[in-house]
């Protein structure tokens, strides 16, 4: 396989609550993606804010690591030819005000904040989210 291979991707607390899961999971395999690991978790504020650990100085930090931690998400390694400009394509603008017809966020965000889903945006992001996330041995 040419090019990156695999990008972070999470399912964030209000589309699970919404029922969100199974829509956002056909569109990522209809668009190519092999689901690599997957599994379901609630973050402790302590985990959240290690991993959005390089938005740190951010004003809007402490918000996101409520938020990212007030219910369960979905987390799933996706691996394709390259998987992060090509994910970041399907799901749309961070903001969902300038996401794109047809993207995911486009279709199942409510907010900047609310955005629905997440995906690594570089090769040495990816790598560093999925270690966080899952063990080898859950790789496949
Ligand atoms: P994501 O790129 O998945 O990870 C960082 C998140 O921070 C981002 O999605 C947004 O949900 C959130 N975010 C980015 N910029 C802002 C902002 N200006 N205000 C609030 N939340 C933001």
């Amino acid at each position: 396989m040419k090019g990156n291979i695999i990008t972070l991707s999470i399912i964030k607390p209000y589309a699970v609550k919404r029922g969100f899961i199974g829509p956002i999971i056909a569109i990522i395999n209809e668009a190519g993606f092999k689901i690599s690991a997957i599994k379901s978790v609630k973050l402790t504020i302590e985990q959240a804010e290690e991993f959005y650990i390089i938005h740190n100085s951010k004003p809007f930090y402490n918000d996101l690591v409520e938020f990212m931690s007030s219910g369960p998400i979905v987390v799933m390694i996706l691996t394709k030819e390259n998987a992060i400009e090509d994910f970041r394509e399907l799901i749309g603008s961070t903001d969902p005000a300038e996401a794109k017809e047809g993207t995911i966020r486009k279709k199942y965000a409510d907010s900047l904040q609310k955005n629905a889903i997440h995906g690594s945006d570089s090769d040495e992001n990816a790598i560093i989210e999925s270690d966080f996330f899952f063990a080898k041995k859950d790789r496949f």
